[in-house]
């Protein structure tokens, strides 16, 4: 387990609710249901990066007193600083020799040929997008339109701009703040592997990542590698996350 735990610091962190004694992971490296004498096997990947401006930037979106206006500058920023973290190992480089004013040398750049893609979940992703984007300014955006449904909690598909096929070396990071029960990233990350999107290579950035969601994203996907400003662990009788931060969705846009 030491192997996983590098650049952030270290969070034991157990899940609750019928998975109790089974350590997690990775915060950094915190790693979802799997055994410690497995640490070779892919498991799923939470990271939560302990940054002060991630953290700042949490605290302003759970603040229910929070305007909407606040609310998308909090997002903006969270998706800047989570798409920042998250690019760290993610994005693909090429090594090459650069002239400088005195002499030649060695020189690392983005490698220009291996596509990457960002796919907002719509709504509540698009308020992740921009941070993103700022990053990722040569990024291809397939947006994906999944909505809940009160009663159910069953995610409905009613916009689809996915490619038929993805190279199968495509970088794909996914944006949406709240996973809550999980049916949505994992109606997402049905549609993208579908389309040959490849899990190792897929990165989640969210802001509120509930236990019921890593624990269906860990049994499914296991090489998938999540980051997100924090973890909270209940759920509500209605599917809201607890303490979360409510409709991402409606706070974002006002509705
Ligand atoms: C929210 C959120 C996620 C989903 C999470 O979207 O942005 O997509 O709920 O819930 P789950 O993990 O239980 O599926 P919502 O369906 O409310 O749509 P919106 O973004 O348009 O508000
Ligand atoms: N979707 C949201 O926007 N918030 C939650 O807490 C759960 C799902």
């Amino acid at each position: 387990m030491k192997n996983f735990i590098n650049k952030f610091e270290a969070v034991n962190y157990q899940l609750s609710a019928g998975c109790r004694k089974e350590y997690y992971g990775v915060f950094s490296s915190y790693t979802i249901k799997k055994p410690l004498f497995l640490p070779m096997t892919l498991q799923l990947r939470v990271y939560v990066p302990p940054h002060p401006l991630i953290k700042h930037w949490l605290a302003v979106a759970r603040d229910a007193g929070t305007p909407s206006v606040l609310f998308r500058s909090a997002m903006t920023e969270l998706g800047r600083w989570l798409t920042y973290e998250a690019a760290r190992d993610w994005l693909p480089t090429q090594e090459t020799t650069v002239q400088s004013p005195l002499d030649t040398c060695l020189a690392t750049v983005i490698d220009p040929q291996i596509p990457v893609a960002v796919v907002p979940i719509l709504r509540a992703g698009l308020g992740l997008l921009e941070g993103a984007q700022t990053l990722l300014p040569l990024a291809s955006i397939y947006h994906l339109g999944l909505a809940r449904d009160e009663e159910t909690l069953q995610p409905h598909c009613y916009l689809n701009k996915l490619p038929e096929k993805f190279d199968p070396q495509t970088r794909v990071l996914i944006t949406d703040p709240m996973l809550a029960t999980g049916g949505s990233m994992m109606a997402a990350m049905a549609e993208l592997t579908q389309r040959g999107a490849d899990p190792t290579l897929t990165r989640i950035v969210c802001v509120v990542a509930a236990a019921p969601a890593l624990q269906k994203l860990s049994a499914a996907y296991p090489g998938l590698i999540i980051y997100t400003a924090t973890i909270d662990e209940k759920l509500n009788s209605k599917g809201y996350i607890v303490p979360g931060l409510g409709d991402a969705g409606d706070r974002i846009f006002g509705t």
